[in-house]
């Protein structure tokens, strides 16, 4: 049954996209992780895969949405059909649903962090704070399980009220707002990085490119982290292209995408790491990078509180225009196949990520350092999440990849791009055979490391 309404808007697909792509991703992941695996190298990695790999995947993946108008599972089932060819290509849908849970159990725990930041601002009780004491009430944050869990439980119900209210299209106009003054603030960031921390470093750091830093695990952290900051390989974007108009370029799409979400993840990181040269701080601290960072510059600039508490609210925004991405294909799965009504099937995928959001939540405390959990699996929670999603998200987007490429017929595939010339020859090409074979080199490479 396809019941999809497409938006009426062409920019629509384009602005929705944008908001699930630019998120925690950009502004705390990816300094966390280029931090941890050396800076330059990191980034090489990673925007190689933005733009030889990531970029041909995003228009497959908004080409399966829009030529199924369906959920990604039910998307998946409908094209088989169609095509005639193996049933199991519905894994790409139910490898996305498995993503978006465990992404969303852990987004929403760290878009918790941004809600206390928020109030830690608007009250102004880290005006003047200096290192020691934030880092201090960092730490006291995460030793906390009720605070992570009230955080974790308000962001997670905001994100499931959008959703299930159907309101997300009224978010359109927020998002308007939201994006550009993300940006703005943090050029305003990066200004008071450049003056008062150490620019050059950061830059140095960023864009010094020597391919042996990286570890074999950190091929598969850059791969994984390009797939993540895209919102790409799970179905968010399935589930997006649906609505998509006919009309629209999905090449122009892709392509600023990747280049706008880029844009978003370099400056928060030159901001980041040119604050955290200046003040002598562990590019490699992980997970807290940004929460220790950016705080400690809110507390020393002048209306540091009011600036702080605007781009904390900012985050919130952009991390609810994700995290809602992420609720969207598996509510809309739910809708299609068991005739749910929309708030039912949210609550149903809201209420199991809360509750797998809790592993995250005691990962920083009760089970921080041994657990049951680390004694199965190697791992405390939080990073078995982060690993898993950095190894499902590019497993779906190289089965979305090759599906493109060879199930659908070139006819069909010539009509969505709406040329048949040099530039759908070359996508083409990228889709059979090089982004398969970058996934799966980094993953015959990285696996057998993992966890080694
Ligand atoms: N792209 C988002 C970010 O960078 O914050 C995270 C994300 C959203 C990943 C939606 C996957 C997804 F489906
Ligand atoms: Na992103």
């Amino acid at each position: 049954m396809s019941t999809h309404n497409v938006w009426t808007h062409k920019g629509t697909f384009l602005l929705a996209a944008i908001g699930s792509a630019v998120g925690l991703g950009n502004l705390w992941r990816f300094p966390y992780l280029a931090g941890e695996n050396g800076g330059g190298a990191f980034f090489l990695v990673y925007a190689l895969c933005i733009f030889a790999v990531g970029i041909p995947i995003l228009i497959a993946e908004t080409m399966l949405g829009r030529n199924s108008r369906r959920s990604p599972i039910m998307g998946m089932r409908f094209l088989t059909r169609t095509h005639k060819t193996s049933r199991s290509w519905e894994a790409i849908g139910w490898l996305g649903g498995i993503s978006a849970f465990l992404i969303l159990s852990f987004y929403s725990v760290i878009a918790g962090w941004a809600i206390h930041y928020t109030w830690q601002m608007l009250t102004g009780s880290l005006i003047g704070a200096d290192i020691e004491g934030i880092a201090t009430g960092f730490d006291a944050l995460l030793a906390s399980p009720a605070l992570l869990t009230l955080y974790h439980t308000l962001f997670i119900a905001a994100s499931g009220l959008i959703v299930g209210l159907g309101v997300h299209q009224g978010i359109e106009r927020g998002l308007r707002v939201i994006m550009p003054a993300l940006f703005v603030i943090l050029l305003v960031v990066l200004a008071y990085g450049v003056t008062h921390g150490d620019f050059p470093t950061a830059v140095d750091f960023l864009f010094t490119f020597n391919i042996a830093d990286l570890s074999l695990e950190g091929w598969l952290e850059a791969m994984g982290q390009s797939f993540f900051t895209l919102s790409l390989g799970m179905g968010a974007i399935m589930a997006y292209g649906a609505y998509m108009s006919g009309e629209v370029s999905l090449t122009r799409t892709a392509i600023i995408v990747a280049i706008v979400d880029t844009a978003v993840a370099v400056v928060a990181g030159l901001a980041i790491f040119s604050l955290v040269f200046g003040a002598g701080l562990d590019a490699g601290q992980g997970p807290g990078l940004m929460f220790v960072t950016l705080p400690l510059a809110f507390a020393e600039m002048p209306a540091g509180a009011l600036i702080g508490g605007i781009f904390f609210i900012l985050v919130l925004g952009a991390a609810l225009s994700s995290s809602i991405s992420l609720i969207e294909p598996v509510a809309a799965y739910l809708v299609e196949r068991f005739d749910l009504t929309r708030p039912q099937a949210v609550l149903a995928m809201v209420l199991t990520t809360w509750a797998l959001g809790l592993l995250t939540v005691i990962s920083f405390n009760l089970w921080a350092e041994e657990s049951v959990f680390h004694g199965l699996f190697g791992y405390r929670p939080f990073d078995l999440f982060e690993l898993l999603s950095n190894i499902f998200m590019p497993l779906g987007g190289m089965l979305i990849a090759l599906f493109a490429g060879w199930a659908l017929t070139q006819s069909e595939v010539v009509k969505e791009m709406g040329t048949n010339g040099l530039w759908f020859s070359t996508w083409r090409f990228l889709v059979r055979f090089i982004a398969p074979a970058a996934v799966a080199f980094v993953f015959l490479h990285a696996i057998p490391q993992v966890g080694g």
